[in-house]
């Protein structure tokens, strides 16, 4: 039986533990917003990549690994990624308000089984937000080893590495992550729901740009006038994430401020169960929302409260 708990007992808090321990224990209807940027399931695809060491890897140390130079691909590794998040996906499901917003990081790669997850626990799609970036290292591999280790003469080797020089694996510089904007299904009309639960419509005097109309697509860095125009969020302040803060896929605390003022009203709760070193957690303190975060790993739980405890930074 379902061991239901007050939510007053869970906010303002990271806790270190497995989402999936700890959401069957939040009260239903109760969140206003789930915000959160999952591990990606995209383990190192080198040639000692096997499903089981990939597994253990996973498991055992909670990291988040990326995509190195040169992929093997496994279907099974979106297969997995899709039945563990439909499982946490129900579970977002019951804790969330009717008509509560969940805005899910996602990679391209992945994407597809993400959305079915989160559509197959019952959430409405309502768009594809896209959070644009410049900065990234390419990681295609060229096939200069490769090369060298085929059992060919050396004149051979002379004419393939000139054939090919330019041909490397099917990596571009990969410069977006996509978010999913789901929505637990609402009460009645919109208006009738907003007036019982406070969510399920989007604050449109949040802007973005010049004082644009909030958009789809997101940009943290000054790229070129006309796209900031429309686009810019404010850019992360120096030192935001802290020196102490060693996690490799810290997000932007503008991202997550813009997305927190777009769904919510002060006051509001907002879960984040992979809560990496919290920075859905601080945008919404510092917008005066309450936060619940879940993260697995005890160094980034102490990165994330250090943070928190940290001198308040400016509002968005
Ligand atoms: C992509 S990171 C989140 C980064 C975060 N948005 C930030 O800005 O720092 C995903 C986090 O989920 C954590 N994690 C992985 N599996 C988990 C689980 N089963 N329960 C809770 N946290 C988990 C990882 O340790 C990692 O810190």
């Amino acid at each position: 039986m379902r061991n239901e708990s007050r939510l007053d007992e869970w906010l303002d808090r990271i806790l270190c533990a497995d989402a999936l321990e700890v959401l069957p224990q939040l009260p239903s209807d109760s969140v206003d917003l789930v915000l959160t940027d999952p591990p990606y399931f995209l383990d190192k695809l080198d040639n000692e990549w096997t499903p089981e060491r990939a597994a253990r890897r996973f498991y055992k140390s909670q990291a988040v690994f990326h995509l190195p130079p040169g992929m093997k691909f496994d279907p099974a590794q979106g297969r997995r990624m899709y039945e563990w998040y439909l499982e946490i996906s129900c579970e977002l499901y019951r804790v969330l308000k009717p008509g509560g917003f969940f805005f899910s990081f996602a990679s391209p790669r992945l994407y597809h089984r993400m959305v079915c997850a989160i559509e197959d626990a019952g959430f409405h799609l309502r768009d594809c937000f896209l959070w644009l970036y410049t900065q990234n290292q390419p990681k295609a591999m060229s096939l200069h080893h490769f090369i060298e280790r085929m059992d060919v003469d050396a004149e051979t080797k002379r004419i393939l590495h000139a054939r090919l020089s330019s041909w490397e694996t099917p990596q571009v510089k990969s410069c977006y992550e996509p978010i999913a904007v789901a929505q637990k299904p609402y009460e009645g009309t919109f208006l009738e729901n907003f007036l019982k639960h406070g969510v399920g419509l989007f604050n449109t005097a949040v802007r973005i740009g010049l004082n644009m109309f909030p958009a789809n697509v997101l940009i943290v860095e000054g790229v070129e006038a006309a796209l900031d125009k429309y686009f810019l969020v404010p850019k992360p302040t120096t030192g935001e994430r802290g020196a102490f803060n060693l996690h490799p896929t810290a997000k932007p605390l503008a991202l997550c401020e813009y997305l927190i003022q777009l769904s919510t009203m002060e006051g509001a709760v907002v879960l984040d169960p992979f809560a990496g070193s919290g920075t859905t957690a601080l945008a919404a303190r510092n917008l005066k929302r309450h936060f619940i975060g879940i993260e697995i790993n005890p160094e980034y739980v102490a990165i994330a409260q250090q943070r928190l405890q940290s001198a308040t930074l400016p509002l968005f």
